[in-house]
């Protein structure tokens, strides 16, 4: 692979759950190393389309490519085959808005279970692994804790670190900070950013629209199924091209509605 091929590529992507139309036609690329915060209203398609990306999903049409492995969906393509899901999703860190952390492990094990399970590393290796992740996230002293004894802040920057501990490609967080009071927010916004600097490949479905502008390299604004909007964070977010997404941002972002 070139250094200038994008680490993610969707092309063409549908998905319907009935006759509901909740993808209709979604391309979109990003660099390796790149931040893409994906953006809009509540039913839009966003945790459909993350899902996709690592195929808790199935598409019903068109293309993904994640790193060196692509996939593709609709007639004449077979649907991969469980071990192929399998190693794809291995790739692929994905974070959601409920850390759904083992309760009767401790935080060092929650982090080593997928590396011990899936990778099948052995466990002095599993551990130093988790321990560097636990370090990452600055949750070492932790490590011997249960996960009811953490705040739900340090619930969450466990759930990275268990996502960082299967070493994917690529990392997908799905609201992650939307659970958590706001106080909390930061500690998870300033993990997912120090990730950013460490130039892993992100998408990031949040609501923190002044975090998507300042960590974010391209913001992507969906509505009803459509990629209305893909732009440079900053620019996307100070003076949206489209009506819709200006719309959309002055229920969450000053900055956009003063202009
Ligand atoms: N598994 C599913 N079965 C049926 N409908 C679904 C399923 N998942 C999502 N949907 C529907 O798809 C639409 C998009 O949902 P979603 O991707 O969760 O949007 P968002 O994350 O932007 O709020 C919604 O109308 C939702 O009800
Ligand atoms: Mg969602």
């Amino acid at each position: 692979m070139s250094q200038t091929e994008p680490k993610i590529e969707i092309k063409a992507l549908r998905k319907s759950f009935g006759s509901l139309e909740v993808l209709k036609d979604i391309n979109f690329k990003v660099e390796q190393g790149g931040v893409v915060s994906l953006i809009g209203p509540s039913g839009s398609g966003k945790s459909t389309l993350l899902r996709c990306i690592n195929l808790l999903v199935v598409p019903d049409d068109g293309a993904i490519r994640v790193g060196e492995t692509r996939f593709a969906f609709g007639q004449g393509h077979n649907l991969p085959g469980t071990k192929a899901l399998a190693a794809f999703r291995a790739r692929t860190g994905m974070v959601f808005q409920n850390f759904n952390l083992f309760p009767h492990m401790t935080v060092l094990q929650n982090v080593m279970e997928a590396p011990v399970q899936v990778r099948k590393l052995p466990k002095p290796v599993a551990r130093d692994l988790a321990m560097a992740q636990l370090e990452k996230v600055g949750l070492a002293d932790r490590a011997q804790q249960m996960p009811s004894t953490l705040s739900g802040g340090q619930k969450q920057r466990v759930a990275i670190a268990r996502a960082l501990a299967m070493e994917p490609e690529v990392m997908l967080f799905d609201e992650a900070t939307s659970a958590l009071d706001p106080e909390l927010v930061g500690e998870v916004l300033a993990t997912i950013q120090k990730l950013a600097a460490d130039g892993m490949t992100m998408v990031i479905v949040t609501h923190e629209i002044a975090f998507a502008r300042d960590v974010a390299d391209r913001v992507v604004f969906m509505r009803d199924g459509y990629v209305i909007e893909d732009g440079p964070a900053r620019e996307t977010i100070d003076n949206p091209r489209e009506e819709a997404t200006r719309a959309f941002l002055s229920h969450f972002y000053k900055g956009a509605a003063a202009r």
